[in-house]
């Protein structure tokens, strides 16, 4: 879905810079590509680069957890049951929706398996995004792995917008519009000046 929405911004004339995991899908030509392998250097990336850009998109289906200890050595196989000990990885979303100074339109994904809108809603307040893109992960058809999905978009104000199964690639172009349009009126509101 990431690529899909980089490929329409960027036919749309605008600059992408697109902090990417490791993927099987080829990334568009024109963005500029960085690539990151943990949770950590997407966190790092993320922060360097977002106060170039107007709208930020957080699509990545991070990691929520990380091992605790990385072992330098391979870790010799056991006879017994072997525990992993596993941390909290840092949530990029929330840290951007933390910044008092944000200049940019902040927009998340939410991925869910049951009560879509009510979990995602949820996001939206306690990540301080603008816009949250609600995604039903629990259907093979919809989300992730999958070239279709279906999508609802929820905002700040309650308002929402619902984009019915689709290529992924129309639903980017579509969710590329919300996006800039939402953008236009925050930058126009932030620009009016009172004589
Ligand atoms: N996200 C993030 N950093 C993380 C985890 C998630 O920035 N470490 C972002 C995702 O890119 C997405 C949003 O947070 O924009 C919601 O991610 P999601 O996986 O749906 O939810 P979680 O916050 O991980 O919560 P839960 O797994 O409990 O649903």
């Amino acid at each position: 879905m990431g690529y899909a929405i980089a490929e329409a911004v960027l036919a749309e004339g605008h600059d992408v810079t697109l902090i990417s995991g490791p993927v099987n899908v080829a990334p568009p030509h024109d963005a500029r590509l960085i690539s990151v392998s943990t949770s950590d250097q997407m966190f790092e990336a993320v922060h360097q680069h977002v106060d170039k850009c107007d709208i930020c998109v957080l699509c990545a289906a991070v990691a929520d957890y990380k091992p605790a200890h990385v072992s330098s050595n391979k870790i010799k196989k056991q006879s017994e049951k072997f525990s992993l000990e596993l941390v909290p990885t840092r949530d990029i979303l929330t840290s951007l929706g933390q910044r008092q100074d944000r200049q940019f339109v902040l927009v998340g994904f939410a991925a869910e398996t049951d009560h879509l809108e009510e979990n995602a809603t949820k996001k939206l307040r306690a990540k301080n995004c603008d816009i949250i893109v609600a995604n039903d992960v629990s259907d093979a058809n919809s989300g992730l792995e999958s070239d279709v999905n279906e999508v609802t978009i929820l905002f700040r104000n309650g308002e929402k917008k619902k984009i019915s199964r689709a290529q992924k690639k129309f639903i980017a172009h579509e969710l590329v519009k919300i996006f800039s349009h939402f953008a236009t009126k925050m930058f126009d509101k932030k620009n009016v000046t009172i004589n």
